[in-house]
C-alpha cells in the first residue's frame, strides 16, 4: 500500500493507494469513534462494492444514500436531499460522511459535508480514474446551478482518501479514458518520470494492468498534491492544472456536455495549447510529435478537425480567463514544464486549428 500526504497545516490529509478494495484497519481508524456514517454513492456504482464497503464498517451505524449517476446530480436539489437526510438522521457534527463514487458524488458529498452543521468530517473513496488523480486531491467542492458550473462550492479537505485500483475494473472505456486524460495531462506539465511510464508502458496501461495503474496513479497525485500544496486557494501556481482546459472547456461547451467526455476534450485542448506552444518557440517539433504519438499510443483521440476555432471562439475568450482584455493561456516550454502567460501571439491560436 502507498501512502501519501497532502496539504498543509491542520488540513493534511492522507491518501491510501491500494489494490486492496477497502483496506478495512485503515478504514476502520478513521470511522472508529463515529456513532454514524452516510455513505453517499450514485446508481452507476456496482452493488458488490457497497457491499463490501458496508461489511467492512465495524462500530458505527452505516446509512445508504444513493444518488441518479450523472452530472446533473451535482444539483442544489439533490444536495437539499442529502441535507434532509442528515437531519432526518440526527446526524451530529461528530458523525461522518463517506463519497462513494466519481466526480460527481465526491463533489456533492464534501459540499454536503463543508456546510452542515459548518461541517462535519467526510472521507473520499474514489472510484474512477478521474475521481482518483482529480477530484480527491485538492479540497475543492461544489454544486453545479443553472448559470453554470462549479458556481457553488468550498474548498473543505477529507479527512482520509482511499483508492483502490480494483475499482477501475468495472469503469467504462470512456471514463477510463477519461481519466486518462488528466493523467497524460500531469505528465506534459511537470511530471518528466510519469511520462516516460505511460510511454513505454501503453499496453499494460490499456489493459488497466494493476502494477501499472498505482504507479501511474501515484505520480498523478504526487504532481497534483505538490501544486495543490503550494496554493490551496488558487491564487498562482495551480493555473498549469489548467493545461488543455481554455480549449477542453470550449469544447465541451460547444458540444453541451453531451458528446465528448471531459478526458477527451481536455486532450484535444492540449494539443492546441501544444501548438501554440511549438509557434510561439517553446518547443520543438519532434516535441509536439512525440505528444501526439503518445496520446494516439494511448488509444486517445487525437483529431480535433472536427472542431472549428470560429465555433470555440467566443467559449475560448469567456470573461474568467481574459484580464485587462488579454487571454491568459498555459503552455508549456522544452522541459515539459507548464507556465502561464499572457504574452503570446494571439494569432497563434487561430493557426492552432488549421
Ligand atoms: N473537485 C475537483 O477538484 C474536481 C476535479 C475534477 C473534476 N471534478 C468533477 O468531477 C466530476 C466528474 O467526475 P467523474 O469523471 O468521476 O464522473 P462521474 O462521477 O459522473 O462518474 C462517471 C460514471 O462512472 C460510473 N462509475 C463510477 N465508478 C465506477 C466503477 N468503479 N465502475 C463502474 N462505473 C463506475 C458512475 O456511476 C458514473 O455514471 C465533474 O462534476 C467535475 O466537475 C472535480
Ligand atoms: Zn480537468
Amino acid at each position: 500500500m502507498i501512502e501519501k500526504y497532502v496539504g498543509k497545516g491542520n488540513s493534511k490529509y492522507k491518501i491510501f493507494i491500494s489494490n486492496r478494495i477497502i483496506p478495512s484497519i485503515e478504514l476502520n481508524k478513521y470511522i472508529d469513534k463515529t456513532s454514524k456514517v452516510l455513505i453517499i454513492t450514485d446508481s452507476g456504482i456496482p452493488k458488490k462494492y457497497i457491499k463490501t464497503l458496508k461489511d467492512q464498517i465495524k462500530n458505527s451505524k452505516v446509512y445508504l444514500h444513493t444518488i441518479p449517476q450523472g452530472e446533473a446530480s451535482k444539483s442544489f436539489k439533490i444536495y437539499q436531499e442529502i441535507i434532509k437526510k442528515l437531519v432526518k438522521l440526527k446526524f451530529s457534527r461528530t458523525d461522518m460522511i463517506v463519497a462513494f463514487g466519481g466526480g460527481v458524488v465526491g463533489d456533492i458529498s464534501g459540499f454536503a459535508a463543508s456546510s452542515y452543521l459548518r461541517g462535519i468530517d467526510y472521507i473520499q473513496i474514489p472510484t474512477t480514474l478521474l475521481s482518483q488523480v482529480d477530484s480527491s486531491v485538492g479540497g475543492k467542492t461544489a454544486i453545479n446551478i443553472s448559470e453554470g458550473k462549479n458556481l457553488v462550492g468550498a474548498f473543505y479537505n477529507p479527512k482520509v482518501v482511499f483508492i483502490s485500483t480494483r475499482f477501475l475494473k468495472t469503469l467504462s472505456e470512456k471514463e477510463y479514458k477519461s481519466g486518462l486524460g488528466e493523467v497524460l495531462k500531469y505528465s506534459l506539465i511537470d511530471n518528466e518520470k510519469l511520462r516516460a511510464l505511460l510511454q513505454s508502458n501503453t499496453k499494460k496501461v490499456l489493459n488497466r494492468d494493476n502494477k501499472i495503474l498505482l504507479k501511474i496513479i501515484e505520480e498523478s497525485i504526487k504532481t497534483k498534491s505538490k501544486i495543490v500544496t503550494k496554493d490551496e486557494k488558487e491564487e498562482g501556481i495551480r493555473a498549469i492544472l489548467n493545461f488543455g482546459h481554455t480549449f477542453g472547456h470550449a469544447i465541451e461547451a460547444h458540444t453541451n456536455y453531451k458528446k465528448i467526455s471531459h478526458g477527451a476534450a481536455i486532450t484535444l485542448g492540449m494539443i492546441i495549447a501544444s501548438k501554440i506552444s511549438l509557434y510561439e518557440g517553446c518547443i520543438k517539433d519532434y516535441q509536439l510529435d512525440n505528444i501526439i504519438n503518445l496520446i494516439d499510443s494511448l488509444d486517445l483521440d487525437s483529431n480535433y478537425s472536427k472542431y472549428k476555432f470560429s465555433d470555440l471562439k467566443k467559449y475560448i475568450f469567456n470573461d474568467k480567463k481574459v484580464a485587462d482584455g488579454k487571454l491568459n493561456l498555459i503552455l508549456i516550454d522544452k522541459k515539459f514544464k507548464a507556465f502561464k502567460t499572457n504574452q503570446f501571439d494571439q494569432n497563434n491560436i487561430k493557426k492552432a486549428f488549421i
